[in-house]
Parts: structure tokens; sequence; C-alpha cells
């Protein structure tokens, strides 16, 4: 869909259309106004932000520890950059699980404070299909996450998930139903290949893959993964298109050095 990039804001509409017409959507995430400025200006479809913001901002193991008034914070910040995308907000371990009440009140927050177009939530079970329904109900648009889902790490594991047998059919039902109760869109996370194009294909939403082979309709990659900015994190699927670590280092060595040599600042860049 990012090729015919005009500055016209992406809609939900839109996003429904790209499975019709076969066109793959483009969604990263972002934590900042500038890398969320830099993004938008690519054309990208959806800028999500991503609660991996405890990874790969705060320095957390998990997300566990991410919460609501950090997402509201990081949220607010992106929407100050995205003019065009389609912007997403992450909801918190614990900010939607315990009841749907408190579900409806924290999505809305986020909403309200950060000016986002529709949360994210992780899950299939039952109660989270309802969560979806209800959240729908109250006029807030839900992108939903299966698979590896990252707030169970603790129960799952870090680790490829669909890999027992009828695990493809039970996700194909699992992401059916969600669909059903009105997620706009669906998050595969680390899925074998064959069981995300099963899921993708049991489905009208699109689904947007990440480690889940080639045949969802669209990618998500994590910022600083796909900047080369997080060099301790390898997985098979990641694919650097920079490598941001080595050019930071040797720009601030470069800074270091000439601070050090009293070459900065030179009269060019003296008032
Ligand atoms: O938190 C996140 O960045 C995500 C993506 C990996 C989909 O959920």
């Amino acid at each position: 869909m990012a090729e015919s990039a005009s500055s016209k804001r992406v809609t939900l509409r839109d996003i429904a259309r790209s499975k019709r017409e076969n066109a793959k959507l483009v969604v990263v995430t972002a934590y900042d106004v500038l890398f969320a400025r830099a993004v938008d200006a690519c054309g990208v479809d959806i800028v999500l932000v991503g609660d991996s913001v405890g990874n790969v901002v705060a320095g957390f193991d998990s997300t566990l520890r991410v919460t609501l008034d950090n997402m509201i914070y990081h949220g607010a910040a992106v929407r100050r950059g995205v003019k065009r995308a389609f912007l997403v907000v992450d909801m918190p371990f614990l900010s939607y699980q315990a009841s749907i009440e408190r579900a409806i009140l924290n999505c809305g927050r986020v909403l309200q404070e950060t000016g986002a177009d529709a949360v994210k939530i992780e899950g299939g079970s039952p109660q989270m299909v309802e969560t979806v329904a209800a959240l729908t109900r109250t006029g807030i648009p839900v992108m939903a996450h299966l698979g590896f889902t990252p707030q169970s790490v603790r129960t799952l594991g870090m680790r490829i998930q669909g890999k027992e047998p009828g695990d493809g059919e039970r996700l194909a039902a699992e992401a059916m139903a969600l669909e059903h109760a009105g997620a706009f869109s669906l998050v595969l996370e680390l899925l074998p290949t064959e069981v995300s194009r099963q899921v993708t294909a049991a489905v009208t939403i699109p689904t947007i893959g990440i480690g889940a082979g080639p045949h969802c309709d669209g990618q998500v990659l994590v910022l600083p993964d796909l900047l080369g900015l997080n060099e301790g994190f390898a997985p098979k699927f990641l694919k650097r298109y920079a490598n941001l670590a080595e050019t930071t280092r040797a720009a601030v060595s470069r800074f270091a050095a000439e601070v050090r040599a009293g070459e900065y600042p030179d009269a060019d860049h003296s008032n």
C-alpha cells in the first residue's frame, strides 16, 4: 500500500482494502517524535507504538514492566510526529486483562490522551475475544495479536509458537473469532510459515507478520532492530537495513576526538 503514498491519512478502510487488493502493509514501531517523523515521511502504512519500548528503550528483559503511563507518554510523542500513517498504541500488561470495564476505560484513555487511531491487545482466548467485541462496540478500533504474545513470555517462553499438531486450526479459529468480534487486523508473531499462511487464509482482515514468514498480508519490524541499533538481538527473521549502532559510535568518537583536540567548536560553529 505504501507505494501509492500520498499525504492523505491512512484510514481503517484503506487497511481493509489492502488485503482485498493484495497490497502488502508496511508497519514499523516508533517511540519518539523524531523517528516517528522519519518513518511517516517514508509512507509506511501503520506506525505501532509497541510495548517493545520496554526492551528497546528502557532496557528491560521483557515488556512486563511497561505501564499505561509509559505507553501514553510515548504514544503522545509519536502522535506529534505522525501525520499520515495509521497510529496504533500497544496496551501494556494488566491494562486490559483483568476486566472488560478496565479494558474499555484504559483503551479509551489511551485514545483520548495520545490521539492514536487504535490500540493493540494480545491473545485469542474467549475472554480476549469478548474484550475486543466490547472495545469495538465502544468505538475503539482494535489490532489483535496471536502466536508469540510477549506479555505471556513467562508462560510461553521466548520461542516459536504453533508447532504442535492442531495449532494451525486452533490459531485460525481464534483469528476468525477475533475478526468476528471486530478486530481490524492481526499481528502474527513467531509462527511457522505454513501456520501463518493458514491463519491468513482464514480471515478477511489483514495479518501482519513478525517472524511469521512471507504469507502474511503485511510485515512489521521493531525500528531499532531494523536500523541495526539493537546489536544483541539477532533472531533468524530479523533483517537489518542499516547499522546505526556503528554509525553512532563513529560519530560520537569523532565528536569526542575533536573536543579533546580543541578542534570543536571551530570558527564556523561559534557565534
Ligand atoms: O511491542 C511491539 O513492538 C510489538 C510488535 C513486535 C508487533 O508488539
